[in-house]
């Protein structure tokens, strides 16, 4: 039967004046976090939002419906560190059954897995990425400035006992600080059901000291795996809305992730936008701008008033960030504030 157009079923589309349709939500639920890594924050000084200023998960929850409506699939939960926010899988309880929702994840530290992983699990939460910038307890240290290397691997055991698959492990190289742990890293993608993504670092954080010769660029990281396990990295066909380029070994063991944000943009790409932990979104990670849907949500907005700004700043989404070029400038919120 053909269906008339009136009565079309046809998904919503979001899409912005580029013809890139946005249909990844990420979400901060909290700029707070208990790690300070040296890539994204400063030891000491951090002033944290007022708990006031959070969206509520009733607003959360509601906003995340109008984007379904709209045509988001894809909800990422993420910080700060977004175990920090209290009872975080009351809220995916509340995401998880929203018509047209097909994917909840979480980007966390670990910090809190070994303790959580199970009731975010029950609620719906499915996919789960961990930052892990090393595999070596002391480095670990220097990097997070947190002696906690044993407690994000309990987390991760935990998330292992559950059957989580894949798991994804994010690691951000520092030319000079963790770029000796290749070797190891490939070995674990080859020996345990881990992903390693191998993320360049970008220059967003506060104090974070970055500099292009920090960077340690994907092309020096393929090429130091090749070297030292001696065997090739063949490109796995890759999802046009995923940032990681990715590989397999030539012998078809384990998984590698290259995120080149610095050296190859994917930002023509790109299918997502974000919200702040106070209500703010924002469609693109180095936006200088943003959009207030608190003042909407806490004003009193009706359902269709907010999806028209919705529409209206995803159709405004900029082409893409200007990192390797003079006219660059940075946001003024740090990762953490805007979520990762
Ligand atoms: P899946 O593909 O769904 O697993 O998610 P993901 O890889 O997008 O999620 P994750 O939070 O693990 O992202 C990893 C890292 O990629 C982030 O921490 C950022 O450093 C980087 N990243 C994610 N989205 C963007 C983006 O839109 N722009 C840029 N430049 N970097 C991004
Ligand atoms: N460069 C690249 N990735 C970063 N992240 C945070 N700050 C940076 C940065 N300056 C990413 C890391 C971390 C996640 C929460 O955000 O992958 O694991
Ligand atoms: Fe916390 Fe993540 Fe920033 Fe590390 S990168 S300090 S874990 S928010």
């Amino acid at each position: 039967m053909i269906t008339p157009p009136h009565h079309t079923t046809a998904a919503p589309v979001l899409s912005d004046s580029f013809g890139r349709v946005i249909n990844n939500l990420r979400i901060s639920v909290t700029d707070r976090c208990n790690f300070r890594c040296r890539y994204c924050m400063p030891e000491e000084g951090m002033v944290w939002m007022e708990k006031s200023e959070l969206l509520s998960f009733e607003e959360i929850t509601r906003v995340t419906r109008l984007f379904a409506e709209l045509g988001v699939t894809r909800i990422r939960l993420t910080g700060g560190e977004p175990l920090m926010r209290k009872d975080l899988h009351l809220l995916v309880e509340k995401l998880s059954p929203l018509p047209g929702i097909r994917d909840i994840a979480m980007t966390t530290n670990g910090f809190f897995l070994a303790e959580q992983a199970r009731l975010l699990y029950k609620a719906g939460l499915r996919r789960i990425n961990v930052s892990l910038d090393s595999l070596d307890p002391v480095k670990f240290n220097l990097m997070t400035r947190r002696d906690y290397y044993g407690k994000v691997w309990e987390g991760l055991h935990a998330v292992e006992a559950l059957g989580i698959r894949p798991i994804k492990l994010n690691a951000v190289l520092i030319r000079g600080v963790n770029d000796d742990e290749i070797g190891a890293f490939a070995y674990l993608a080859r020996t345990k059901p881990y992903i390693i993504r191998f993320i360049e670092f970008m220059p967003i954080g506060l104090g974070d000291g970055w500099t292009n010769e920090k960077v340690m660029t994907s092309k020096e990281i393929l090429e130091t795996i090749e070297h030292e396990t001696g065997k090739k990295l063949v490109p796995v066909e890759r999802r046009g809305d995923q940032p990681a380029d990715r590989f397999t070994f030539e012998d078809g063991l384990g998984e590698i992730g290259f995120i080149s944000s610095v050296s190859e943009p994917f930002c023509d790409q790109c299918n997502r936008v974000r919200i702040t932990s106070d209500g703010k979104l924002r469609t693109c990670l180095f936006s200088l701008g943003e959009t207030d849907l608190k003042q909407l949500v806490r004003g009193g907005a009706t359902d269709g008033e907010i999806k028209l700004a919705i529409k209206d700043a995803v159709w405004k989404k900029e082409p893409g960030h200007l990192i390797n070029q003079p006219s660059f400038t940075r946001p003024e919120r740090t990762m953490s504030q805007i979520g990762g």
